[in-house]
């Protein structure tokens, strides 16, 4: 409740005088004010219906004498606009500076935190299957994508009239240049630069004429595997491959071998592993063709070794159980968001 009735309008009775008394008052008090509380407490105390003692000037006024009423009434309206004006600005500098209550800082609210991007499914099985070949002793190794057909073709044992260059899907680019449709050729660049013994895994992108479904995109990424050493048997190939299998689906997966062919192996396979769900394929393997090792100046007599390769995109889907390999080049964030650690 506001004593209204309490209030002396005008100090002393002169409304100039109060008038000065008041804009001066005010002023100091403006230079006081921090928050939009104490602005707020100002305003009511100059201009306030009740207690703005501006406003009782005003409200004085009917009881002056008629003479006086235009020169009080000019002095209060001038107040009434310089104080009005000098408030507003008050209310900007709170503002800028935040200090008003509905910018106000609150510091109970939880943080924002950065979104982190996580890595891609492929990227992840890449490193596990990586992880279990260096492990073991093997080299990483790249090599280009636009490659030469000797390297990917001719010195794996698939001449120009070889029949096995149909099932490939080749995009040529021109002359003798092609995308490189397997890791393979990786395998001829290592052995005419390194002699044996070698171990390489080689990761790497590949292309092929493919149209998209379930199984298929015409470009994913594959890895390789090569090892050459004396006295390299098959059963070299199945202990390693056995490994692999167990180190990524777990030490309770069985592998089998099943008759496969490639050109550049001898004889050749498709492992297919089983890690509780059924049997299902997982590579194509093989020991080093002989024409192979001729192709690089490696005395097949000597040396022995087994290569395998992988599409990585397939051991990623059996890994983390997709049943689509599109979804992995589609880019939605709600799908790759599941793969972050
Ligand atoms: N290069 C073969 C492919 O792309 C896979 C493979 C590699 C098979 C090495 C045997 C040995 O299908």
């Amino acid at each position: 409740m506001d004593d209204e009735t309490g209030q002396t309008p005008a100090g002393g009775g002169d409304p100039l005088a109060e008038i000065e008394a008041l804009r001066t008052d005010f002023e100091g008090e403006a230079e006081g004010v921090r928050d939009a509380a104490g602005l707020d407490d100002l305003r009511a105390r100059y201009l306030g219906r009740k207690r703005g003692r501006l406003t009782a000037v005003f409200n004085g006024m009917r009881d002056l004498p008629p003479e006086s009423r235009g020169a009080v009434g000019r002095a209060a309206n001038e107040a009434r606009q310089a104080i009005s004006s000098r408030l507003a600005e008050i209310e900007a500098g709170l503002r800028d500076s935040g200090a008003t209550e509905a910018d106000a800082l609150d510091v109970t609210l939880p943080g924002r935190s950065d979104e982190v991007g996580s890595l891609h499914p492929i990227t992840l099985a890449l490193e596990e299957i990586l992880d279990v070949f260096t492990r073991m002793g093997y080299k990483v190794v790249g090599g280009p994508e636009v490659e030469h057909d000797f390297y990917n073709f001719g010195a794996l044992n698939m001449p120009r009239d070889h029949p096995a260059r149909d099932i490939q899907d080749t995009l040529y680019l021109g002359g003798d240049w092609l995308l490189r449709t397997h890791t393979s050729p990786v395998q001829i660049r290592t052995m005419q630069q390194q002699e044996p013994p070698l171990a390489i895994i080689v990761p790497g992108r590949v292309y092929r004429r493919d149209t998209p479904d379930a199984t298929h995109t015409p470009s994913f990424v594959q890895c390789e595997g090569l090892l050459v050493d004396r006295d390299i048997t098959m059963a070299d190939l199945r202990g390693t491959l056995d490994h692999f299998a167990k180190a990524l689906f777990g030490p309770q997966t069985e592998t089998r071998l099943r008759p496969g062919y490639f050109p550049f192996t001898e004889p050749s396979a498709e492992m297919d592993a089983d890690a509780g769900n059924g049997w299902i394929e997982m590579l194509g393997c093989g020991m080093v063709h002989p024409a192979v090792f001729e192709a690089v100046g490696y005395d097949p007599q000597e040396w022995q070794g087994f290569a395998f390769g992988m599409g990585v995109d397939r051991i990623a889907a059996l890994r983390y159980g997709i049943d689509d390999i599109r979804m992995f080049y589609e880019n939605d964030a709600r799908f790759l968001r599941q793969f972050a650690v």
